[in-house]
């Protein structure tokens, strides 16, 4: 049974192999979504974007991203500088373990494009 290390909530939680991280998350009592979007989601169809958690170990145990996936990771402006590290929860399906970040805050001081005015000096 893989091993789900949540950063955020401090604990671990095992899940059946090749199941559902969002499902597994919620049936555990892990929030995985931040504020309203608790009621107003899409109910894991890959359309709201809200329930992306940081994968900070373990990606090569998670289902490669999905066509659905990239098109959505590819219009949040949230997944700047978190190119190679955010899901979406809702469509990861898990072969072993990982940890991961639930709610991660926008990399507001992380290498962005916006960040170097003066990319010469
Ligand atoms: S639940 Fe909406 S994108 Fe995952």
């Amino acid at each position: 049974m893989p091993k789900i290390t949540l950063v955020n909530e401090k604990r671990e939680i095992e899940i059946p192999a090749g199941s559902n991280l969002r499902l597994e998350l919620l049936k555990a009592g892990v929030q995985v979504y931040p504020g309203l979007a608790k009621y107003l989601n899409c109910f894991g169809n890959a359309q709201c974007g809200t329930c992306k958690v940081l994968v900070k170990k373990g990606m090569e145990n998670l289902s490669p991203k999905g066509m659905l996936e990239k098109m959505r990771l590819g219009i949040m402006l949230s997944a700047i500088g978190y190119e190679n590290e955010l899901r979406l929860c809702c469509q990861c399906t898990v072969s072993g373990d990982c940890t991961i970040e639930t709610r991660p805050l926008p990399n507001l001081s992380g290498e962005n494009f916006w960040q170097k005015p003066y990319p010469n000096k």
